[in-house]
């Protein structure tokens, strides 16, 4: 792995930000840039930041393999679905959720669909309760689901449109809802 040359002038300025023997304070940004690059983070992406920061392998990977916005393996070609499955969305049916993405993906998380363009896996609350179930959908959320409208979002992300991200029963958190003033 090596960033490109204009990745790499960006994450060079990143480390110049931080005291002289605090360079590794810079490891999400430079992780988060490599995953921009490779859709993922693989293990020489991982060394080559490690490398950078002056860090062991297993200290990088211990950030990378922590937080679930970091991908450990290759994601869909068009989006990486993550379904929310913490309280508000399990009770709000999010098992109905991941029962389509093994329908339409695959039966385990973590893996390409046949043709490459989607993979998904279950995360922890995302901070929609409100509007729950969600899913963050490569990086917008796509809330009030079901599991028709997850399938419709499926299908229609996969012939390349660019569906209304937010709620998809047209419930907006910020208005009021009906009979509450
Ligand atoms: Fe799903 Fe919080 S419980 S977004």
């Amino acid at each position: 792995f090596e960033f490109t040359p204009a990745n790499l002038a960006w994450a060079k300025e990143q480390i110049t930000k931080y005291p002289a023997g605090r360079q590794a304070s810079a490891i999400i940004p430079l992780l988060w840039r490599a995953q921009e690059q490779e859709g993922w983070l693989s293990r020489p992406a991982i060394e080559t930041v490690a490398d950078m920061l002056g860090m062991a392998y297993i200290r990088a990977l211990e950030v990378a393999s922590f937080y679930f916005m970091f991908q450990m393996q290759p994601v869909g070609a068009v989006a990486h679905i993550q379904i929310c499955g913490t309280l508000s969305c399990m009770i709000c049916g999010a098992e109905d959720l991941i029962a389509v993405c093994k329908e339409m993906i695959a039966d385990k998380p973590h893996t390409l669909s046949a043709d490459g363009k989607f993979s998904w896996e279950e995360v922890e609350c995302l901070g929609a309760c409100t509007n729950a179930p969600m899913a963050q959908i490569g990086k917008d959320y796509y809330e009030d689901l079901t599991a028709d409208s997850l399938r419709d979002l499926l299908t229609r992300l996969g012939k390349g449109e660019v569906p209304q991200v937010g709620p998809q029963n047209g419930r907006f958190a910020a208005e009021p809802l009906g009979g509450i003033t």
